[in-house]
């Protein structure tokens, strides 16, 4: 991997970058991080890199002319790469874990683009930059401390960098829970004893305590990731279960009819109402209606799950290829291969965090299996946080960004998810 910084305080950064773990990754050539100075690539006199906005207004703009020569000067360096060129902005998608594991997936030259004073003028991003990203909805002085977290983050997953995967697999964040809590010696310290648990070094019960802590520290430090949160394993159900006081359900399913219509818009309007609740822009728009049930239940099948005879959710699987699938802003895993999609997994409040969700899944994974596709795909809204938890927990990659079309007008960026079996 490596990562071009292109910034105005190399200096403040590049001693970052070259200490500890990095520094030793780079040492043995795994990685290669260099910052580069904009400012020697102007072509004024006063090696001037900024100057007054147009309209009016505070402070200083970076010019477009510095950052494009430092670019090509830094592609032309690297050369042919997997490259993909990166602003450091509070305006960007907000980076986490999943951005990290993308682009160290999917690249092996980063360029990251520290802006400073107001910003840069919007033409260079507009014409040179691949995606912006943001470490956080607050702003600081400039991009270099967003750049060394980025570069950071990535490259501690370059294999290598640290001893075993399992160094990186295990941490917060990694599948949307926290981390359990740490002890080293002594085993007494100000009155406080490490657990017995992980004294006894009983490896199934450790492993046990350590799941269940994380699931608990995730609920009460950040409900929103717990909310998020799909158990992958029955063990994991069971503590879900257990930490939230609920008892597991059992769903019947079966195809919806047109006689289920009524039952199919209401679980719909549920999940639409959560998704507002939960700021998520997704169906929003009178979207899925009683024509796109008619259509998926035609075209591919439309799966409505009860629990004690009471409707509770609804999946729709297509075995034709989508169209909005056709481009992709990335790469699908298995390229022009046949798949099959699962659309419109809604669920409604009742049965929401006790495993339907997870059947829903399963069901359209195993009917597309027993089809012969390869793989099956999904996309959703980048702000729904649920979803993606979901992807995640059943093996579902991030593949890039599609469009829907919902009419001539109506275009709809989502996130897509592939799995292959
Ligand atoms: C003072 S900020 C400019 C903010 C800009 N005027 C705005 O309101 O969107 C200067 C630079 O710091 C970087 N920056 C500030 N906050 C950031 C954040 N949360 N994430 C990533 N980069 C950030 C960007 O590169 C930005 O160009």
């Amino acid at each position: 991997m490596r990562i071009d910084i292109l910034t105005l305080f190399p200096e403040a950064v590049q001693p970052m970058m070259d200490a500890s773990i990095l520094g030793r990754a780079a040492k043995k050539g795994l990685i290669q991080i260099n910052c580069v100075q904009i400012r020697d690539f102007t072509e004024n006199k006063q090696q001037q890199v900024d100057d007054y906005p147009y309209g009016g207004g505070w402070g200083c703009v970076m010019m477009a002319q510095p950052l494009k020569s430092c670019l090509d000067w830094v592609t032309a360096q690297a050369g042919p790469r997997r490259r993909r060129v990166i602003y450091m902005s509070p305006q960007g998608a907000r980076f986490d874990q999943e951005h990290a594991k993308r682009l160290v997936a999917g690249y092996d030259h980063l360029v990251l683009v520290c802006g400073h004073y107001e910003g840069v003028d919007e033409r260079f991003i507009e014409k040179c930059c691949d995606e912006e990203l943001s470490i956080g909805d607050f702003v600081l002085t400039g991009g270099e401390i967003p750049a060394m977290a980025i570069a950071d983050s990535v490259c501690r997953m370059v294999s290598g960098v640290l001893s075993d995967p399992a160094c990186y697999m295990g941490e917060s964040h990694w599948d949307g829970l926290l981390e359990y809590p740490q002890y080293t010696r002594p085993e007494t310290w100000e009155g406080l004893t490490v657990p017995e648990v992980l004294r006894e070094g009983k490896h199934r019960e450790i492993e046990a305590w350590r799941r269940e802590q994380q699931l608990r520290r995730t609920m009460e430090r950040r409900p929103d990731m717990f909310a998020a949160f799909q158990p992958q394993t029955s063990e994991d159900e069971l503590t879900v279960l257990r930490l939230t006081g609920r008892e597991p359900l059992t769903y019947d399913c079966r195809l919806a009819e047109p006689a289920d219509m009524d039952r199919l818009l209401a679980i719909a309007a549920e999940a639409s109402a959560y998704l507002r609740s939960q700021g998520v822009d997704q169906w929003q728009d009178g979207f899925p209606n009683a024509d796109t049930f008619r259509r998926d239940m035609a075209e591919g099948g439309c799966w409505l799950f009860t629990h004690d005879g009471e409707p509770a959710g609804v999946v729709s699987l297509y075995l034709t290829p989508d169209p909005d699938y056709a481009a992709i802003d990335g790469a699908w895993l298995t390229g022009g291969a046949p798949y099959a999609t699962i659309h419109r997994t809604a669920v409604k409040d009742a049965y929401r965090g006790r495993g339907l969700a997870m059947e829903m899944m399963q069901l359209c994974e195993d009917l597309a299996l027993g089809r012969g596709f390869g793989s099956v795909r999904i996309d959703t809204h980048e702000d729904n946080k649920a979803m993606q938890g979901l992807l995640r927990k059943r093996g579902y990659a991030l593949c890039g960004t599609v469009y829907l079309h919902h009419g001539p007008e109506r275009s709809l960026k989502r996130l897509a998810y592939e799995k292959v079996f």
